[in-house]
């Protein structure tokens, strides 16, 4: 272990796709080996858009048991609620008078999802890359990996840290934004030029981790191509196919090169096939463990019980330096 720390989260809102398998999940379970981890379910930044209690509720402890059944090894790394830790709240709250709302107006996730959630633009909505400061910079990390889409939240994270450090003292570790490549990328199966969403309408276009073997060879099936027969990796001629080798790649270990070797003969309609059954093969066991733990109600509550009080440890002492720092009055 070299002493970095890395923080990650994923809100628990909506089913997760293949692509934040392939993308977030997957690829920190290197990392729980090498650095001191803490991935987070953000169940408040989930309700900055409607939710349904009982199904945030339901979905929370979804999550816990993913994360677990994908190989994220609650002894090695701290996994827990984000609510369960009150810090993230305080330290928003701090940060909050050192950010600029027009900065905040400015972000593009807020202005995609002021447009998509036009009856319900809460305060929340707009403080929620503050929060996600909060979150990174409470545990004082110094990697942060997401997906392409959240690189601007980790921009606006660092510009908070710096400005508060060079304000009231050297604080907060500035963290840095790790983009992964391979699979970073997965698009909608209905529509190439999308990123394959959770939150995608048309039910074709996603695959969920929650899919069942006949749904998933079914969605693959109806995926988008092209005209000509051709199975090539060339993501700008041939968005559709592109996407297909680079789920197959990403679901057997292989290459891209190496799948269209392996394809080069086929027709779309045998690719298909083989691409939604290397998904399934691959989620089967994953989806097994996911239930089994779901049902060791017990088991994953202590998980979690256990990780707050580890994150709670880490964030209470960035948090009294901040307060320190600040001027609040904290005793003699
Ligand atoms: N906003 C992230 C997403 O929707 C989730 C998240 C919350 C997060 N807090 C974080 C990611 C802190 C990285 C670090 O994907």
């Amino acid at each position: 272990m070299d002493g970095k720390t890395v923080y990650s989260a994923i809100q628990p809102s909506g089913n997760l796709t293949i692509g934040n398998y392939v993308g977030s999940i997957r690829n920190w379970l290197g990392m729980q080996e090498e650095y001191d981890c803490f991935f987070a379910m953000a169940d408040m930044h989930a309700i900055t858009v409607r939710q349904e209690p009982a199904e945030l509720r339901r979905r929370t402890l979804e999550l816990a048991a993913l994360y677990i059944a994908c190989g994220i090894d609650p002894e090695k790394c701290t996994l827990y609620v984000q609510s369960h830790v009150p810090q993230h709240a305080e330290l928003m709250w701090v940060l909050n008078t050192i950010a600029y709302v027009g900065e905040m107006e400015r972000m593009t996730q807020f202005k995609d999802k002021s447009q998509k959630h036009a009856d319900n633009i809460n305060m929340g909505l707009m403080d929620y890359p503050v929060l996600m400061a909060a979150d990174i910079l409470l545990y004082q990390a110094d990697l942060v990996p997401v997906g392409q889409d959240q690189t601007q939240h980790v921009e606006i994270t660092r510009d908070l840290a710096v400005r508060f450090n060079n304000r009231f003292g050297e604080t907060f570790t500035v963290p840095k934004a790790l983009v992964l490549k391979q699979g970073a990328k997965i698009a909608s199966l209905q529509d190439p030029a999308k990123k394959m969403s959770k939150s995608d309408e048309n039910p074709n276009a996603s695959v969920y981790l929650t899919d069942d073997r006949d749904t998933i060879l079914r969605k693959f099936k109806r995926a988008v191509t092209d005209s000509e027969s051709e199975i090539r990796f060339a993501p700008q001629e041939k968005p559709g196919v592109s996407n297909l080798l680079t789920i197959y790649a990403s679901f057997t270990g292989k290459n891209t090169e190496e799948a269209e070797k392996e394809f080069a003969w086929k027709g779309y309609g045998e690719f298909k096939l083989a691409v939604g059954e290397a998904v399934a093969d691959k989620l089967a066991p994953v989806q097994a463990e996911q239930a089994r733990l779901l049902k060791e109600k017990a088991y994953l509550g202590g998980v979690l019980a256990a990780g707050a009080e580890r994150a709670y440890k880490t964030a209470r002492k960035t948090l009294s330096k901040v307060y320190r720092k600040v001027g609040f009055y904290q005793g003699e």
